[in-house]
């Protein structure tokens, strides 16, 4: 199985990519909704949370693993390589090739969480590739407890919006990574926002690309995570209300989620 981890139920974006482009093999997604959100959390934190996610994912039978949680990707994904003998695939990575492969003009613009805004990662990683290129960064706190509360078209969230990319805007940049799990549930707003000829990058598609590029030269590993038979499982630290309205609104279908108890 494909093990993929978030914070919460945004994380179901890059999940629902996943199972589009790859839909022959089983996912076993947990997201850690009684400790969301992680973006406000420390770097410590953060860390020890998505170690007993993985460690989670792979007693599941996960063969390999998804960080789809930006924040998570941006403070952990050295240390889970480190330490679990699993691929370890995140969201960061595609969406920085993908931008880099767009953008004319060499000024990125990037949203994300405070915690990922703060751990610099988008700005090395396309400066490591690129290094002319300007990177405008932003922290967006307000837009994922907008999300959580299904306020995906109101004018305040509209007004929010604006606000946190008139900076990014007067930078005049032509590419714009949507550096968090919920913002594609705002891509409309933002695309409207930021303007329409900027290119707005979700990392979803791009990481299932990757993916799908990785078990085609791994046939082996894709034939084991194909062969479990089982299906997809979703689950999640909590269950609310709230979860589960956007787990069905990413998917398009009722999402069954099972809660398991994580230690505090
Ligand atoms: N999943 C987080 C991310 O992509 C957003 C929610 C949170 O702060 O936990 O950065």
């Amino acid at each position: 199985m494909i093990g993929v981890f978030d914070s919460g139920v945004g994380g179901m974006t890059v999940a629902r990519a996943i199972e589009q482009l790859l839909p022959r093999y089983p996912l076993v997604y947990f997201g850690d909704l009684a400790r969301t959100p992680y973006g406000s959390k420390s770097a410590d934190t953060i860390a020890a949370y998505s170690c007993q996610n993985t460690e989670f994912l792979l007693e599941q039978g996960a063969k390999l693993i998804v960080i789809a949680c930006n924040t998570a990707a941006s403070i952990a994904s050295d240390l889970l390589r480190q330490r679990f003998d699993v691929p370890i695939f995140e969201v960061i990575t595609p969406a920085v090739h993908t931008a880099l492969r767009c953008t004319v003009n060499g000024r990125v613009g990037v949203i994300g969480t405070r915690a990922t805004i703060r751990s610099g990662v988008y700005e090395r990683t396309i400066k490591a590739q690129r290094e002319g290129c300007q990177v405008y960064s932003q922290a967006c706190p307000l837009l994922v407890p907008l999300v959580e509360e299904g306020w995906l078209d109101k004018r305040e969230t509209k007004m929010i919006v604006r606000r946190y990319l008139q900076p990014l805007k007067n930078n005049q940049v032509d590419t714009f990574v949507l550096g968090c799990t919920h913002y594609p549930l705002l891509r409309e707003i933002i695309q409207a926002r930021i303007g329409k000829k900027v290119q707005v990058i979700d990392s979803s598609a791009a990481l299932a690309a990757e993916l799908r590029d990785y078990l085609d030269q791994h046939p082996e590993l894709a034939a084991g995570l194909a062969a479990s038979g089982q299906p997809s499982r979703y689950y999640v630290s909590d269950v609310t209300e709230a979860a589960t309205a956007i787990a069905q609104r990413i998917f398009g279908r009722p999402i069954t989620l099972e809660r398991v108890l994580m230690d505090h």
